[in-house]
Formats: structure tokens, C-alpha cells, sequence
């Protein structure tokens, strides 16, 4: 009896703290998902649309004499084609991908009549699918590039989806942010897959299984009747002391609790009280 009680405690123990440790690490499930170990998670497939989001923002350089326009174009998910003219030498979005960037720069030319002259632009290869990470905390997801990144900052929020710029140091340091509903943090499990639950779920369907198989076997076999029929009747009713011994022997740092005067003998409910 003994064993078990040890068992007992050591498996409740066991499953609470591997799901405590298992819980904060959002799991990339592909290119626009992860899930965190309790089954919720963020999965932005409900955002795609056929074009893509943009956002323009545009720098004023050299004393206000030139300005810088850019504009990003962000589809989560999956690479489209972006079907711009990049035909230019240095153009780099002429394929499926996820983010790109464009850069105009107006030259004045006449500050009497604020004139600008613009010229054709460069489109920028920012990211792809392929080379996604979603930060652990699931917040975000990085677009690497070479030496430089793109981050894209997902924020769960009740508007029509739509993308901003929130920093641009160049060359190494984009960052966009999307505004989505579905940047919500929402059920996308089921079951979380955390070792912890699954050693839950195992844990009590033997119970279970145990508790009928014995059950029958009381009742048909030996014919017992009412509450004699619960096999090891005494052990669940002192089930709430070994769930406590469990927590102690945890709370402890795994060595056996120090145990007051006088052993514990009856099943105290208001054991859990004490703690
Ligand atoms: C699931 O885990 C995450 C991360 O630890 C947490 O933010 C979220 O509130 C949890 N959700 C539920 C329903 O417990
Ligand atoms: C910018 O303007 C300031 C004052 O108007 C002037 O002192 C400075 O030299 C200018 N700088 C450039 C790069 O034109
Ligand atoms: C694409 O760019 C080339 C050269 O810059 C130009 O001749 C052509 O007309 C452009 N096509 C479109 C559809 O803008
Ligand atoms: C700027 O425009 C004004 C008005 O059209 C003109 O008189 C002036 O010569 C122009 N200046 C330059 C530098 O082109
Ligand atoms: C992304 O990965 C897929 C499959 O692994 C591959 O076919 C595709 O060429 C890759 N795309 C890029 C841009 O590397």
C-alpha cells in the first residue's frame, strides 16, 4: 500500500509539473501557427486573402529635400507571387513570397513650386514562408533574410486586418505589426499534447478501467452490495491525504514531507485547508 501511495504522489507530481514546464513554449505548427502545450494557440490561415496587406509609410531626408516611400506587402501563410514589375537589375520580388517591399525616393527639384521628381522604385525580397520562426511566447513571427530579419508583431485585435510599421532601423531591424482577430489567442487543439496531460489522460483512464473492471467483478463475482462494491474502498477515501502528500513531496523539493506529531489516520477533508 505503501508503493502505491508513493506512486501516487510521484505521478500527480510528475504530471503537474511537466505540464508547468511545458506550458510557455508556443510549438510552430507551420508557417502562421503554433500552439501552446494546454491546445490554445494563434493561426492566422483565416486572415489570408488573395492580395496582400500593405502599409506605406514614407521619410523625409536631407533637410526635407528628398523623401523616402515605402510600402510593405505582407500575405501570412503562404508565398503568392506579387506579380510587380521587377524587372528591374536589384529587384528581388519577382517570385512566391511573403513579404516584400517597395522604395520610391523624390528628389525636390524646384522648391518655389515643391516640386519632386520620383523615380521607378526597387522592389525588396523580404521573407518567405520557409524561413518563418514564431517567437516562444507566440507574439510573433520572424521573416529571416540573410544577415537581417523582418518581424512581423501579430496583435489580437477586433478590426478588419491590417498591417503597420512600427520600426524600421535599417538594414537589419523591420518591424511590422498585424492586426487581426485571428492574432487571438484561441483553442487550435483539442488536447493539449503536453507529455503531462497525456500522462494525465493515460493515469485516469486506467483508473477508470480499474474502477469498473473492479466494480463488476465485486458486485457479480462476489456479490457484494452498495459501497462495498468499490474495490480498495479504504485507499480513495484516503485519496485527498495522498494528493497532499503529493504537493508537499513537491513543495519540498522531493524529499519525504516532515510529518507533524501522530500519524495521519483518518481522511481529513479539510486537509487541502492547511496548505
Ligand atoms: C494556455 O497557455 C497559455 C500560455 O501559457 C496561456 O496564456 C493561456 O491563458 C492558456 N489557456 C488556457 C485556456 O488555459
Ligand atoms: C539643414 O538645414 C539647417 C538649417 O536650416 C542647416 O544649418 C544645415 O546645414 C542643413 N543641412 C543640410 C545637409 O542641408
Ligand atoms: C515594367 O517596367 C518596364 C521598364 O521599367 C516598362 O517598360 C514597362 O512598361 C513596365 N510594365 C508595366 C506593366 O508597368
Ligand atoms: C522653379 O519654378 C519657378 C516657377 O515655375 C521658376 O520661375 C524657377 O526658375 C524654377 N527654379 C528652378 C531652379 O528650376
Ligand atoms: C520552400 O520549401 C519548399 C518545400 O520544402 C520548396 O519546394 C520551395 O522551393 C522552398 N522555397 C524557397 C523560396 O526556398
Amino acid at each position: 500500500m505503501d508503493v502505491v501511495k508513493k506512486l501516487v504522489a510521484f505521478i500527480v507530481t510528475l504530471a503537474y509539473l511537466s505540464s508547468a514546464i511545458a506550458e510557455d513554449i508556443c510549438v510552430q505548427k507551420g508557417p502562421c501557427s503554433c500552439v501552446f502545450s494546454n491546445g490554445t494557440g494563434i493561426d492566422l490561415s483565416a486572415a489570408v486573402k488573395p492580395t496582400f496587406y500593405q502599409v506605406q509609410t514614407y521619410e523625409s531626408r536631407k533637410n526635407g529635400t528628398q523623401f523616402e516611400l515605402q510600402t510593405y506587402y505582407f500575405h501570412p501563410c503562404f508565398d503568392v507571387d506579387p506579380k510587380v514589375n521587377s524587372t528591374k537589375e536589384g529587384d528581388t520580388c519577382g517570385k512566391p513570397l511573403s513579404i516584400c517591399r517597395h522604395v520610391n525616393t523624390m528628389d525636390l527639384i524646384n522648391a518655389t513650386t515643391d516640386t519632386f521628381k520620383i523615380d521607378t522604385g526597387a522592389y525588396n525580397y523580404l521573407g518567405s514562408t520557409n524561413f518563418t520562426k514564431f517567437t516562444s511566447d507566440g507574439r510573433s513571427i520572424v521573416y529571416a533574410n540573410g544577415p537581417s530579419e523582418t518581424i512581423v508583431l501579430l496583435v489580437c485585435a477586433e478590426t478588419e486586418s491590417n498591417l503597420q510599421v512600427v520600426s524600421l532601423k535599417e538594414p537589419d531591424q523591420i518591424v511590422l505589426q498585424f492586426y487581426s482577430p485571428e492574432a487571438c489567442l484561441r483553442q487550435v487543439e483539442e488536447f493539449g499534447r503536453s507529455f503531462g496531460s497525456t500522462l494525465c489522460i493515460i493515469f485516469f483512464s486506467c483508473v477508470i478501467f480499474y474502477l469498473v473492471v473492479g466494480v463488476l467483478t465485486r458486485k457479480f463475482l462476489m456479490g457484494a452490495t452498495g459501497l462495498e462494491v468499490v474495490p480498495n474502498l479504504a485507499f480513495w477515501t484516503e485519496l485527498p491525504n495522498l494528493v497532499r502528500d503529493g504537493w508537499l513531496f513537491a513543495i519540498n523539493g522531493f524529499k519525504l514531507p516532515t510529518r507533524g506529531p501522530g500519524p495521519v489516520t483518518t481522511p481529513d477533508p479539510n486537509g487541502y485547508d492547511s496548505i
